[in-house]
């Protein structure tokens, strides 16, 4: 099933899909670890720094080969690309789906830019996502209002690019919260009574499980998760190796993968919970 044909089926039910960040192996088989658990499909997403730590062929085959192993449903994503070349890259490798993040010019470029992927990703049949209004990246404030995704843009631009998925700024931001987050739900549910393609919540880290929910109810298809996993990740190994002189790596990891794990099925928990 592609993505595309996966998110329609969503739509249906009204339900998501996470979205997970990985970095190596050990994360990508925490993750994974908890997709088997819970038997729920995942989007592995790599963002372009991840390509230039892990090269684009090794991000492929690591997570087509981990999906193999788990025995699991999953697609691939390349997270928040700006470039073009790496777009085609990732594309000519064997992505399922890949985001354009045009975000931070004006609409019109938007719409030039991702147009011009949309047109690209045809021939490959992959999964398009683009941003429209402006969710704060990593180390920046949270977004005001005036830099929200407007409903009536989003129409125009869905019509104008021929997306599939479209990233919204609804008040999440990338990275941890300095306080709580307040998703504008009303907004979301306009962005979605006008437009077709599947919406998606980035900066996941950290939002309220209930707001989470009722995001899905009003139109959320898939869900990022990035910070959470490398803080989980990163935190339980310097716990574990202060008073230690391990030097076999293969005895350090495991600790690190199980937490990744833990959280990736509370984060699953989150999706499967609606519709039981
Ligand atoms: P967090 O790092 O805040 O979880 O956001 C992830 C994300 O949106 C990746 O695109």
């Amino acid at each position: 099933m592609t993505l595309q044909e996966k998110f329609n089926e969503l739509e249906q039910k009204n339900s998501a899909l996470l979205a997970t960040n990985f970095y190596n192996f050990e994360t990508v088989t925490g993750i994974l670890q908890a997709v088997k658990t819970l038997g729920m499909p995942i989007i592995l997403q790599a963002s372009p720094s991840t390509i230039d730590y892990l090269g684009v062929n090794m991000t492929v085959a690591l997570a087509r080969s981990s999906l193999e192993k788990h025995e699991v449903e999953g697609w691939l994503h390349l997270d928040h690309a700006h470039s073009f070349s790496l777009i085609q890259q990732c594309l000519d490798a064997g992505f399922d789906s890949v985001m354009i993040d045009a975000s931070e010019k004006s609409f019109e470029e938007n719409v030039e830019i991702t147009s011009k992927v949309t047109e690209l990703a045809k021939n490959y049949g992959a999964n398009v996502e683009a941003e429209l209004g402006y969710v704060a990246k990593l180390g920046q404030a949270q977004q005001k209002e005036d830099g929200f995704t407007k409903p009536e843009e989003a129409k125009k631009f869905e019509e104008q690019t021929g997306i599939n998925a479209l990233a919204v700024a609804i008040g999440s931001a990338h990275g941890f919260y300095t306080s709580e987050p307040k998703l504008d739900l009303d907004r979301l549910q306009e962005i979605d009574n006008v437009t077709e393609c599947a919406l998606v919540l980035h900066g996941g880290s950290g939002i309220p499980k209930n707001q989470v929910q009722e995001g899905i109810r009003r139109g959320i298809r898939k869900i990022n998760v990035a910070t959470e996993i490398k803080d989980i990740f990163m935190s339980t190994l310097q716990a574990d190796l202060r008073d230690n002189d391990e030097i076999d790596l293969r005895k350090v990891f495991p600790p690190a993968i199980h937490k990744v794990d833990e959280l990736v099925q509370s984060k699953l928990m989150i999706i499967k919970s609606l519709h039981n």
